[in-house]
């Protein structure tokens, strides 16, 4: 990695790419490349304004590195605000960069300033070793003795190369559909990604992949991923010359934010990057994530089995019926035991009780010490359930504070669940929040927390704040900064994020949670296409995936499909166990032994998707690690026409190798390169039959 700078030219080289821009003769930065590199001193300033006429503007058509609304500027910008005068353009012309080294990175900052109006705009750009993906931000400085209001500032904006149209990966999905994946040809117009729930939300994703002639191995393909859990929005926009471009940052619907003099706003972070191929993108991705978007202190380690309560006993819990389950769990060898919604306050059902985070003392009479003390000398860590945004109506909470949740005094609440959003830009009820989370791990040998999320925001009135339309900003921070604040506390404490299960499910969340819950949807053919959209540019240990006695839609599948699908992200364990088999519970045992043998490979490893799910009705995913290797091979709905074989092409094993293979009760010996390019056919014939292989370097 290094940074060139050249006379207002400058160069960020990666492992494999450029990304250049340079200063213009208007001071404005102007986007030069990016992609396949080339000798640094062939970049050279070559914006000429040129007005098409006096319809297409010259700035108009021009690949602005960062687009503020001013002058004769018509396309999707990146940056609105509104001066203290009323003036609400802003120009924007390079001022001065530094480049400054940390423990491992390197960092550009080009500091673009509005004069008149002393407000510093500086594009930020982060390199690290051994990846293509580069961390961009931007910070906003007021510099002058009067407010400015921000409407629009996206982290980033981003010029493709091509003229020819791209084709745009997104999802279409829904609570329980999460990650459904839908691909778009950009020819014209702005294509627009958003949300405006108040979280990232199930049905889009904040990204963009853009493609030209990509498959899993080849191809060019541009990505960006918003590390933001709150209204994002994405604009990819495709002009009249065929410049095609993206916008990706916080959604500026019903959002402005008072910057006030001397405070300085930084965006979140956008991780983008050139590769060859999906699997180009998703691999780097993987490995990019893990190593530094995770929280530092368990991003290195692997993630436990764990058992969670929720579809075995509902709300249903007590400390008799937990412990049973418990023993349970430990015998079949989870090592972390969470029970879920249901032991706090007077909750019998999701209509009372969100709010009142004290124990329930019908279901547990002595307090959870019983249940904590018999999961920990079972040899388990124990894990609970919050949802600490939310609160019922029907709680102590609500009727002590009715007015801690976002609300018009005009306007009737709608109701979602049964339950309203706590305003979190409240500091009395942002302490609240830590305090009772604080209160339970100080008084409770509690390890891990799933921190929930079920509803989206609505009458979104805040009056504490003096521009109320921040709230979109600062309530997801302040979540955010409570999970942070826990984890300085207890430095051992582990939290999941879940929205009805992915509806956080974003780069921010994972920046701040050390795994979520991808769906609610433990169905292990659903779960195939949306831990295949997951997948994609997510890393895979983050992902939670349980095994259940989920059958909702009568498919005839057996527990080794349900583990077979499950053992490709964190294994975890759903059902309700004592309602199983001892027949059962082997199958449960012999699994999750075999899920802590490959689970370092599986959560660490080099990412490959082998097949393509959507034409040959085959789930395979490939990890590698070393000298070992995982293969599964999952069939959906597989019909009498489909081949019994599949042939699979196996990749990044060494060339020079020799691996020994074992599957089906078999062991066969193959050369690293024989595996790669001359591969080998496995009998997966049928519907919903699964096989899982695996490899050692001997
Ligand atoms: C949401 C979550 C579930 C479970 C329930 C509890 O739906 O996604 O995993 O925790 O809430 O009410």
């Amino acid at each position: 990695m290094k940074i060139y700078e050249n006379n207002g030219v400058f160069v960020l080289e990666t492992q494999n790419t450029h990304y250049a821009m340079a200063v213009d003769c208007e001071g404005v930065i102007n986007h030069l490349h990016w992609g396949k590199p080339c000798k640094i001193d062939d970049y050279k300033s070559v914006y000429k304004p040129w007005e098409r006429n006096s319809n297409h503007s010259a700035r108009d058509c021009c690949k602005t590195e960062y687009l503020p609304y001013c002058g004769s500027v018509y396309r999707p910008v990146a940056f609105v605000a509104k001066h203290g005068d009323g003036c609400r353009e802003t120009v924007l012309t390079y001022d001065s960069h530094k480049i400054s080294e940390g423990e491992d990175y390197i960092l550009l900052e080009i500091e673009l300033s509005d004069k008149p109006y002393s407000l510093a705009v500086t594009l930020c750009y982060k390199l690290r070793e051994n990846t293509d993906v580069i961390e961009r931000y931007t910070k906003i400085k007021n510099k002058s003795d009067s407010a400015v209001l921000l409407s629009k500032i996206a982290s980033g904006e981003f010029n493709l190369p091509s003229k020819r149209p791209y084709l745009s990966t997104n999802t279409n999905g829904s609570w329980g559909g999460e990650f459904r994946i839908e691909k778009t040809e950009v020819k014209n117009g702005t294509l627009l990604y958003d949300s405006r729930k108040g979280g990232s939300d199930h049905t889009l994703n904040p990204w963009f992949i853009l493609s030209q002639n990509a498959d899993e191995k080849q191809g060019d393909v541009y990505f960006g991923a918003l590390a933001w859990s709150g209204n994002f929005k994405v604009e990819i926009n495709r002009d009249f010359a065929g410049v095609t471009r993206a916008v990706i940052g916080i959604n500026d619907f019903d959002f402005s934010y008072n910057l006030r003099p001397g405070e300085e706003f930084i965006t979140p972070s956008v991780y983008c990057g050139y590769a060859v191929g999906y699997g180009g993108m998703s691999n780097q991705m993987n490995a990019y994530a893990v190593e530094n978007i995770l929280p530092k202190r368990f991003a290195k380690e692997p993630l436990p089995v764990l058992y969670n309560s929720w579809e075995a006993t509902f709300f249903d819990v007590s400390s008799e019926s937990q412990q049973k389950i418990a023993e349970i769990a430990a015998d079949i060898g989870c090592e972390l035991f969470v029970m879920d919604d249901g032991w706090f306050g007077q909750r019998k059902d999701d209509w009372a009780g969100l709010g009142d985070w004290y124990v329930n003392k019908d279901k547990f009479p002595e307090g959870l010490k019983p249940l904590i003390d018999k999961v920990k000398s079972l040899g388990m860590r124990f894990g609970l359930w919050f949802e600490p945004e939310m609160v019922n109506p029907d709680s102590d909470l609500y009727r002590a504070h009715p007015e801690w949740t976002y609300h018009y005094k005009t306007r009737k609440a709608s109701l979602l669940r049964q339950q309203l959003v706590l305003n979190l830009t409240r500091d009395d009820v942002k302490e609240f929040v830590f305090g009772v989370m604080d209160k339970m791990l100080a008084e409770y040998d509690i390890s891990y927390i799933k921190w929930d999320m079920n509803r989206a925001y609505s009458e979104t009135g805040a009056e504490n704040l003096e521009n109320p339309q921040e709230l979109w900003y600062r309530h997801t921070a302040a979540v955010y900064e409570i999970a942070d604040r826990l984890k300085a506390k207890y430095p051992d404490l582990q939290i999941e994020c879940c929205a009805s299960g992915g509806g956080r499910a974003d780069l921010g969340a994972m920046s701040h949670f050390s795994m979520l819950l991808t769906s609610d949807n433990t169905d292990p053919v659903d779960r195939l296409e949306i831990q295949h959209g997951f997948s994609l540019l997510y890393p895979i240990k983050c992902m939670r995936a349980w095994v259940t006695d989920t059958n909702r839609y009568s498919r005839k599948n057996d527990f080794d499909f349900r583990f077979n699908v499950t053992m490709q992200g964190s294994l975890s364990i759903g059902g309700n166990l004592t309602k199983y088999s001892e027949e059962e519970l082997e199958i449960h045992r012999k699994y999750i032994t075999l899920y802590k043998e490959i689970r370092n490979t599986v959560q660490f490893g080099a990412f490959y998707r082998l097949a393509n799910y959507a034409e040959d009705r085959i789930y395979a995913t490939q990890y590698v690690l070393g000298s070992e290797s995982v293969i599964f091979l999952c069939t959906s709905v597989n019909s009498f026409f489909n081949d019994k074989f599949y042939h699979i092409f196996f990749e990044g094993l060494d060339s020079e190798g020799t691996y020994k293979l074992t599957y089906d009760d078999k062991e066969e010996i193959y050369g690293g390169a024989y595996l790669m390019n001359v591969g080998l056919d496995f009998e997966i014939g049928g519907t919903l039959r699964s096989k899982i292989i695996r490899l050692k370097r001997i």
